[in-house]
């Protein structure tokens, strides 16, 4: 395996550089679900994987979706193919994507349902993720040797809505009552998560992983006592359950909706990178985190769906916003299945210029 750290110890990948506090420019550039829907490559694939968990656990497909983006686009980073569903796969939870309705899960409602579920062992359990890693960390060190490889999870929180819910939701009132009912059952399901996702994320980095990113979704849901509560400690926790293992690890929280509670989480929670999402202004987060934390975002996905003068305008907006301070250019969500692959193309030409 190639060494991404040069003797000085520091690393020589343009994220990994910005990760580490540096200002790079044009900033490294990759997208939310840059593997998807929107590419052919990856429909043709997804097809004969026939169903999503079989696509996110057969090594050979998963590792090939990964690279794809890459090899079409260059981007600075390549982010493991998997879903942040996989871990509440491994604790032993049922899971299926259903056509046209998205992930559903058994939900968890009670003492015996989260009793029932198994927090160590998951990295065992997900060992065909890992063998996708290695896969993936040995195909970028073959192809493209300036792309870093991004392993990631879920927050505890958006992980347990859900866990809770059994499928996805634009409230998800079920997690959110049980957090206030019966916090004492809640949060023994977000410490089970805690555990879980420490280990899932460590054995992510010992199969290769050079970053990892933490998606909390739907932490803007919360009220700021119940965001500290939830959001807040638990990926706290998690990340000094991870810096006892991996004690230079870059990480990079995404704490999606937060608005201004986006200050207090960069300050307390202890990753080196912020992500924003497409609601954040760009130019409140640089006054609000401190100026040697990268962030990282946030073109609307809508503007890339649009293309032509509209992108290059959003996207221009975001780098005057950013110079000079670390940053990392990606969506403020997933790239949507619509968005027309040369729309992509047309967006690296922009951020590459600079
Ligand atoms: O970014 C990447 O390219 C890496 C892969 C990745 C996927 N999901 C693949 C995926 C990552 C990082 C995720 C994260 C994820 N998964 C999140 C957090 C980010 C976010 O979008 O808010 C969430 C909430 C999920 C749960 C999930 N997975 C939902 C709600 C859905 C259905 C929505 C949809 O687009 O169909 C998924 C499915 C999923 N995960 C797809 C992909 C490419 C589409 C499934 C398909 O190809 O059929």
């Amino acid at each position: 395996m190639a060494s991404e750290t040069p003797r000085d110890g520091r690393p020589t990948k343009p994220l990994l550089r910005v990760l580490d506090g540096e200002q790079v420019w044009p900033p490294p550039l990759w997208l939310m679900r840059q593997a998807g829907r929107y590419l052919p490559e990856y429909r043709e694939v997804r097809a004969r994987a026939g169903d999503f968990v079989t696509l996110c656990t057969t090594p050979e497909m998963a590792a090939e979706v990964t690279l794809q983006p890459i090899r079409r686009y260059g981007f600075d980073a390549s982010i493991l193919f998997s879903d942040i569903l996989m871990v509440p796969w491994a604790m032993g939870q049922p899971l299926r994507f259903a056509e046209g309705e998205g992930p559903l899960l058994e939900p968890v409602r009670d003492a015996a349902a989260i009793g029932a579920l198994r927090a160590t062992g998951v990295a065992e359990r997900a060992a065909s993720i890992m063998e996708t890693v290695r896969r993936v960390r040995a195909g970028l060190d073959a192809e493209a040797p300036r792309t870093a490889l991004i392993g990631f999870a879920g927050s505890p929180f958006t992980v347990a809505c859900y866990m809770v819910e059994g499928r996805g939701s634009k409230d998800f009132a079920a997690p959110r009552a049980m957090a206030h009912a019966d916090p004492a059952l809640f949060g023994r399901l977000i410490r089970m998560l805690t555990e879980a996702t420490a280990d899932y994320l460590v054995a992510q980095a010992e199969a290769g992983a050079e970053a990892l990113m933490l998606f909390d979704s739907w932490a803007g849901l919360l009220p700021p006592a119940q965001f500290r509560r939830w959001v807040i400690e638990p990926s706290a926790s998690l990340v000094r359950l991870l810096r006892k293992r991996l004690p230079t690890m870059p990480l990079i929280g995404f704490p999606r909706l937060a608005g201004p509670m986006l200050a207090e989480y960069a300050q307390r929670v202890g990753v080196q990178a912020v992500g924003m999402d497409t609601a954040m202004d760009p130019r409140w987060a640089a006054a609000a985190v401190a100026d040697d934390m990268a962030l990282q975002g946030n073109l609307d996905p809508q503007a890339l769906i649009a293309g032509g003068p509209a992108l290059e305008v959003e996207a221009r907006a975001i780098l005057g916003a950013m110079r000079g301070r670390p940053f990392i250019f990606n969506l403020g969500h997933g790239i949507e299945k619509t968005t027309p692959p040369e729309h992509v193309s047309a967006l690296v030409r922009v951020v590459r210029s600079g």
